[in-house]
């Protein structure tokens, strides 16, 4: 372990290194990013899903902006918050990093805050969705979302939909605490009922036992969020619970309903209503051209919402380079990130300058067959939504 004196003192000469005078001619205009993400383990999709995004911005834009060279640095944590953060300062200290970026989990996200206060580098958060990580450190700008942005949606449409009884069931962990609070506090602040809230470990989640008790206790539907991945297997469980037969409806945020996997997911996933920010079926120029690129080079792969967050955290460093006339200083950078807003594959969005966190368009989807493949096709908007946690927090709520 490090103690929190020798990271000052190897980030302090690091940053002493960096800026010391020529190095070679060339290394001074390169600007590299160090994306740190799960390549491998239970979480390795979320990982090259956010790559594959990252390297399509870089393919579409090219790799040079206000003349400087951006340079990725991928690296692998395996899901491990200890490699995060162990890399996340190697990354700075040796490589010269000038920002962090990736980070497929909660856990992997928080660990990073502390080098990027002490290193002043921003932190782009393209995966993780937990809406407190934007505020352990002023570095952090998120490109990806939060569960509460999806969450509150999902329970208006509910409750506008005759959906009276309510079952949560929920990842244990920080977006799963999330989704369940929000979801919760919005559909019974308007007169839902929530009859069980079950929370699934993080690991190894086995469903079935949890699916039985969500039977037994015969809502109207239920509610889940599980993160990036997991989707699939939850699917096969439900179906093989007879929750549908029991016509208990799945609602859930878009981690469930994930594009990457829906297609693997086959029947059961038909006819699930999900509130998300992304869908590859979104229907726009820019998302045609975007899926079309992504597929072409990544053998087929079709992009799920893990990589517009690796897509629009690439534009927001470019933006950000642009913006500062090449001033590549983390301070410079952070500011130009601030209130940023432009068009993304997933429609209009923006960095809240007050919070650091996105503010985008929330869709309602359904899981329907189109052209022989299953996809989540949006049916309503909810435009401009910013997490509601800060904005309750704002208004004194
Ligand atoms: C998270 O750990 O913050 C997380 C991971 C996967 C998701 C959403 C949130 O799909």
């Amino acid at each position: 372990m490090f103690t929190r004196r020798a990271i000052i003192a190897a980030l302090s000469a690091g940053v002493a290194m960096a800026t010391l005078p020529a190095g070679p001619s060339f290394a001074q205009d390169v600007f590299k990013v160090g994306l740190i993400l799960p390549m491998t383990g239970p979480f390795a999709s979320t990982g090259r899903q956010v790559e594959a995004g990252a390297r399509a911005y870089i393919a579409q834009h090219g790799d040079t902006v206000a003349g400087k060279k951006i340079e990725l640095v991928v690296r692998d944590d395996a899901g491990t918050a200890d490699q995060t953060r162990r890399i996340a300062q190697e990354l700075v200290v040796n490589e010269g990093a000038g920002a962090l970026a990736g980070f497929g989990l909660t856990p992997l996200a928080l660990a990073v805050g502390p080098v990027a206060t002490q290193a002043k580098v921003p932190a782009i958060v393209m995966a993780a969705a937990t809406s407190s990580i934007t505020e352990q450190s002023e570095f952090y700008v998120r490109s990806s979302g939060t569960l509460p942005q999806s969450a509150v949606p999902v329970a208006t449409w509910a409750l506008e939909n005759d959906i009276k009884k309510v079952v949560t069931l929920v990842s244990d962990y920080g977006p799963g605490i999330d989704a369940e609070t929000w979801f919760t506090r919005e559909f019974t602040g308007k007169g839902g009922e929530i009859v069980e809230a079950v929370r699934v470990p993080l690991q190894n989640p086995d469903f079935a036992p949890f699916l039985q008790r969500v039977r037994d206790a015969s809502p109207d539907a239920v509610f889940v969020f599980l993160p990036s991945g997991v989707g699939s297997l939850f699917m096969k469980q439900f179906a093989e619970r007879g929750l549908a037969d029991a016509g208990i409806k799945l609602i859930a945020t878009g981690d469930v309903t994930d594009d990457d996997i829906l297609n693997d997911m086959g029947q059961p996933a038909l006819g699930a209503i999900t509130g998300h920010f992304y869908a590859a079926a979104h229907d726009s120029p820019e998302n045609k051209a975007y899926v079309e690129a992504f597929k072409a080079a990544n053998k087929g792969m079709r992009p799920n919402f893990m990589s517009v967050g690796g897509y629009d955290g690439m534009h927001l460093i470019y933006a950000a380079i642009e913006a500062t006339k090449g001033d590549t200083g983390g301070e410079a950078l952070l500011e130009a990130m601030k209130g940023l807003s432009w068009t993304s594959p997933r429609g209009p969005i923006s960095i809240d300058p007050e919070t650091r966190d996105i503010v985008q368009n929330v869709y309602m989807r359904e899981v329907k067959e189109v052209d022989g493949e299953l996809q989540n096709v949006e049916f309503a908007t909810y435009e401009a939504v910013k997490d509601p946690v800060k904005a309750a927090a704002a208004s004194g709520n």
